[in-house]
């Protein structure tokens, strides 16, 4: 497969730390401006790339193929896939580990629920799971439904079913047949803490399917992801050398407070892991030697007490970028209340993050409007 070159000449100059910081820090922006992060330029005149997140998810249910056909529609460069595992082992594209937000789980199989009441995806086979319909996530309110956003696709309509990793990666391969373009996949692995503690080797399963459809090397067209620091290490450290591999690896950043991430502690038991050192001097270059990229939340990038008249971008897209790392922030979304009181609207908010922070990429679930953004901007970028 052709790929991103440049993206590997970021990587290698980070490997080069004993030249000393200013060394690294004058190459890197001396080749900052030929990188890019995708092997054919889809005309929007720049190296910056769309991340469609769990695919057009602003308009069809999140992770269906209908929202991944219809992101690859309106031109992303790259589709996400979360993925998890299943009972019998099987890679599933789904963004929680559970299955009460976006499926009738709770109907079709009422008794299968653990004692924390959460029905969780590991607990079912694929057969299983493939006779759930699927919708736009919901929180359940005195008994009923409620959408999560009144302004996207409704609830209950249509019919929407889950599908596997190689299911996707099929239909984008396709896709890439049928229309000469080249669409990267963008693979989030969800929590390999909690596939191990529950007996499941999910890093190595995704590697190895993606190794099956040809995503091998670092200019392949394909992205791996992980908030685990402890489980991306083990990727690139072990995993990816015992199977001869080298895509390109981004560190997503999490804030402790979220308690998404766990780790065994020293009596085996799973405790909270601290992100508090990816917010301290030198946290970059810590994370350059074992990945390629950084995946911030948006305010780590742009502080929420910023304003209109004084946008307030954080040292972390300069320090990255110092360090070799690309930075793709999540999430872009212009729903209601989704949108930063200091941004005017969808657009103001990607050219702050565009151009006054320097961000190499999005991720949003209105993949065609930033596209279009990118696309009437992008050459002056
Ligand atoms: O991977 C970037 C973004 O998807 C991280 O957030 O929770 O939507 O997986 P999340
Ligand atoms: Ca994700």
């Amino acid at each position: 497969m052709s790929g991103s070159p440049h993206f590997l000449t970021h990587r290698s100059l980070t490997r080069l730390g004993v030249m000393g910081a200013l060394l690294v820090t004058t190459a890197s922006t001396a080749l900052a401006d030929d990188a890019t992060l995708r092997s054919i330029d889809p005309g929007h005149g720049t190296d910056k790339v769309v991340v469609a997140h769990r695919g057009a998810s602003g308009y069809l249910p999140e992770h269906t193929l209908a929202a991944k056909s219809m992101a690859y529609a309106q031109g992303a460069d790259f589709l996400e896939q979360d993925v998890v595992m299943s009972k019998d082992d099987q890679l599933v594209v789904l963004h929680d580990r559970f299955l009460d937000r976006v499926t009738n789980v709770a109907d079709v199989f009422p008794d299968r629920a653990r004692e924390d009441g959460r029905y969780y995806a590991i607990d079912f086979t694929l057969d299983e799971l493939r006779k759930l319909a699927f919708s736009e996530g919901f929180t359940v309110k005195d008994g009923e439904r409620v959408t999560d956003y009144p302004e996207r696709f409704p609830l209950g309509k249509s019919h929407f079913g889950l599908h596997t990793l190689s299911e996707e990666i099929e239909m984008i391969q396709g896709l890439n047949h049928s229309t000469g373009r080249d669409v990267g996949l963008y693979v989030e692995i969800k929590a390999p803490w909690f596939h191990q503690s529950e007996g499941k080797e999910i890093s190595r399963a995704v590697l190895e399917t993606l190794k099956q459809y040809g995503y091998v090397d670092h200019d392949d067209n394909a992205i791996v992801q992980v908030f685990d620091p402890n489980g991306l290490e083990r990727i690139h450290d072990t995993l990816q050398p015992e199977l001869g591999m080298d895509l390109r690896l981004v560190q997503l950043m999490g804030e402790t407070s979220w308690d998404m991430t766990f780790q065994p502690g020293s009596d085996g038991k799973l405790e909270p892991y601290s992100y508090d050192w990816m917010y301290q001097d030198g946290a970059m270059q810590r994370i350059a030697g074992y990945a390629d990229g950084i995946g911030p939340w948006k305010p780590m990038v742009i502080e929420d007490s910023s304003t209109r008249d004084d946008i307030k971008v954080t040292p972390l897209v300069k320090e990255a970028h110092a360090a070799g790392l690309i930075v793709m922030p999540y999430t872009f979304r212009l729903d209601e209340g989704r949108i930063p009181d200091w941004a005017s609207d969808y657009d103001d908010m990607l050219r702050v993050f565009f151009v006054d922070a320097d961000v190499d990429g999005v991720f949003t679930d209105y993949p065609d409007r930033a596209v279009q953004w990118l696309k009437h901007n992008g050459e002056a970028l």
